[in-house]
């Protein structure tokens, strides 16, 4: 992405310095989202809770979930797109891990097996447009014995009306990063953005997907939603929809 296709501070932060953006789960910018994300304890104990059987982890990313859930012994079946943050992954297997890593599409895979429980957890379904959510959920279909445990997070209305932004800094190691949020309710968007002082922007681009609408498109998918879950109320509440097979 172009530094000046960025939308809000973070684009001008890209003009200002020169910079390009660069994906954030690519190869410079997996080890940033990695420092960033690695100790978010949220949804752990949730996934722990559902665990049975063999498990399928969706949108892996470098193994918030999936270390919990092989420390625990489950089999773990474990799959991203991002060969570098599946690589960090490897590194963090705890020993004797019954953990198969596989670098895949979400929307488009066929392990020829069935699962206790499928996970898509960090709201990662919303990285997916409407038709790509659509093939995400047959593969999840036709791969469940079991649970489909999927996160997304409700936005409070001002934040989808028209554009804003929050942002939060952290100082990691030697350096600042900025976390930027920017957020374009005409397009139904909300663009995610790591600046590392002035010397580096990672970006990803989410769609805005509300928990109702994700519900809906799952029973038009064919499932049946057994447990809703809604975070403390907030700006931003998380929302975990815990879903079988209709036909179960
Ligand atoms: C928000 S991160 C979540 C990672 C991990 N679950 C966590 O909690 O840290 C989203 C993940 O989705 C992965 N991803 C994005 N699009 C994908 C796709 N089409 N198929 C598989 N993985 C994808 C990214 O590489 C990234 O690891």
């Amino acid at each position: 992405m172009n530094g000046n296709m960025i939308p809000g501070t973070a684009g001008q932060i890209a003009a200002l310095f020169g910079l390009q953006a660069e994906p954030l789960y690519g190869k410079e910018g997996a080890s940033v989202y990695d420092a960033l994300a690695r100790h978010d304890p949220s949804e752990i104990r949730d996934v722990l809770r559902l665990a049975r059987g063999p498990v399928l982890e969706l949108a892996c990313g470098s193994g918030r979930l999936t270390v919990p859930l092989a420390a625990r012994g489950h089999e773990v079946v474990a799959l991203d797109n991002s060969a570098e943050l599946l690589g960090m992954l490897a590194d963090r297997l705890p020993a004797g891990a019954d953990v198969q890593l596989v670098e895949g599409d979400m929307t488009a895979f066929e392990l020829g097996r069935a699962f206790g429980l499928v996970v898509l957890g960090t709201s990662s379904v919303c990285l997916l447009d409407a038709s790509q959510r659509a093939d995400l959920f047959a593969c999840v279909r036709r791969h469940l014995d079991g649970l489909f445990y999927v996160s997304v997070v409700d936005f409070a209305e001002p934040l989808l009306l028209r554009q804003a932004e929050r942002s939060t800094v952290v100082v990691h190691e030697q350096s600042v990063i900025t976390l930027l949020q920017h957020f374009d309710g005409r397009r139904g968007v909300r663009t995610t953005s790591l600046v590392q002082g002035h010397n580096a922007l990672y970006t990803s681009e989410v769609h805005l997907v509300s928990s109702a609408q994700l519900a809906e498109e799952l029973v038009a998918a064919g499932f049946r939603i057994l447990e809703r879950r809604r975070g403390p109320d907030s700006e931003q509440v998380q929302v975990q929809l815990i879903c079988g097979r209709d036909d179960d």
